[in-house]
């Protein structure tokens, strides 16, 4: 298979880890008989200091003639917040880029290996009955792209809005990611919302359920989002596909990510109606460690795994990917993020070395294939 990356590590670690994640990609090309070429683009704060926008349109044409974009991280100091460099850089960035591309869906799968249980901040018993959850999170309506107002009121009070927005077919278009996700699941999905209060929750709830017909196999159950947030805490076993909005999603993919024990784990993927998609570490750009060989290469690892499946459907390369990574973890490889006072066998590796347990493993997994 021939194809085209874009890859765009912004900033912070972004371009250490995903340095390692592409020396990941070339393994797998190079095992498994692929092309994978790459070009890089600049976004975030490291596009501003050249082209005085986080947002680029050479970045843009870029992204637009790729066949799949590796997104690294953005966003500055908590220090230097005020700077032009870092100010809204993280929505300018990444919302340009899910409206450019119209990534209506992003999935975000959060699932705890048993054998890491220990890191989970919840109790042994809970962990023990496993956590395997896909979010699926709408992304390009609610408040997000609803008009945003501030203004003085007649009275002159100071007053802001941001208006959510959902029509039916952006419900309905998420809706069938969803349960065709939970069919090759174990077929469930919850449909998160505030139906008790807002309009824009009544109708995803009523076009949730339509949908829903279509897809006799899979069970839905609808929850509120105040509900849903306990219950992933009280007994995270009981979900398989989440489905919900942008901004719920936000908030309850968030909660989610501490069970796996470090957000350095995790990837996720937006994909548009054309199967196009960008593939990104929702852990944020760690400044605080970047450049000290800390960072953990796992979360943009696995986002290539996920390019993998989703963008060049080559599901034997994705799975040989994430199988690395376990064997790599159950080994006891840990990064600083998920190394643990007491635990027994752990070996501290620093970025580079993680992931080149993780590209032994995949080595050795190619070469008897
Ligand atoms: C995420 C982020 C973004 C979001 C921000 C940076 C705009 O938190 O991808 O979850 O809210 O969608
Ligand atoms: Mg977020």
């Amino acid at each position: 298979m021939e194809k085209h990356i874009a890859v765009l590590p912004g900033d912070g670690i972004g371009e250490e880890v995903m340095e390692q994640a592409l020396r990941v990609l070339k393994l797998i090309a190079d095992q498994y008989g692929h092309r994978f070429s790459t070009t890089k683009a600049l976004v975030g704060g490291a596009a501003y200091e050249k082209f005085d926008t986080h947002f680029p349109d050479e970045t843009n044409a870029i992204c637009r003639s790729a066949d799949a974009i590796l997104f690294g991280s953005v966003g500055g100091p908590v220090s230097e917040m005020h700077l032009p460099k870092w100010k809204n850089c993280e929505a300018n960035s990444i919302l340009s880029l899910r409206k450019t591309f119209s990534f209506h869906a992003n999935y975000r799968p959060v699932r705890v290996i048993p054998e890491l249980q220990h890191l989970c901040p919840l109790k042994k018993e809970v962990i023990e009955r496993g956590v395997d959850i896909l979010f699926i999170r709408e992304l390009l309506g609610d408040c997000y792209f609803g008009e945003h107002k501030t203004f003085n009121s007649p009275a002159g009070v100071r007053t802001a809005t941001d208006l959510i927005v959902y029509d039916e077919e952006q419900i309905a278009a998420v809706a069938e990611v969803a349960f065709k996700a939970a069919q090759k699941r174990r077929g469930k999905v919850t449909s998160v919302d505030k139906a008790n209060v807002l309009d824009s929750s009544k109708l995803w709830r009523a076009v949730v359920k339509e949908v829903a017909l279509g897809y006799p196999d899979v069970i839905l159950e609808d929850m509120l989002v105040d509900n849903c947030a306990m219950q992933i805490v009280r007994d995270p076993s009981q979900f398989d596909v989440v489905l919900t909005t942008n901004m719920f999603g936000d908030i309850l993919s968030d909660a989610a990510a501490v069970l796996p024990g470090s957000l350095g784990l995790l990837a996720s993927a937006s994909i548009n109606k054309d199967g196009f998609g960008l593939y990104e570490p929702p852990g944020g750009s760690a400044q605080d460690i970047a450049g000290t060989g800390n960072a953990n290469p796992i979360a943009q690892i696995l986002t290539v795994a996920l390019m993998l499946r989703f963008s060049f459907a080559l599901e034997t390369e994705a799975s040989a990917i994430e199988q690395a990574v376990e064997t790599t973890l159950k080994e006891g490889y840990r990064t600083r993020d998920i190394a643990r006072a007491g635990e027994a066998d752990q070996k501290i590796v620093d970025c580079k070395g993680m992931s080149e347990k993780i590209l032994d493993h995949l080595a050795v997994k190619a070469s008897i294939r």
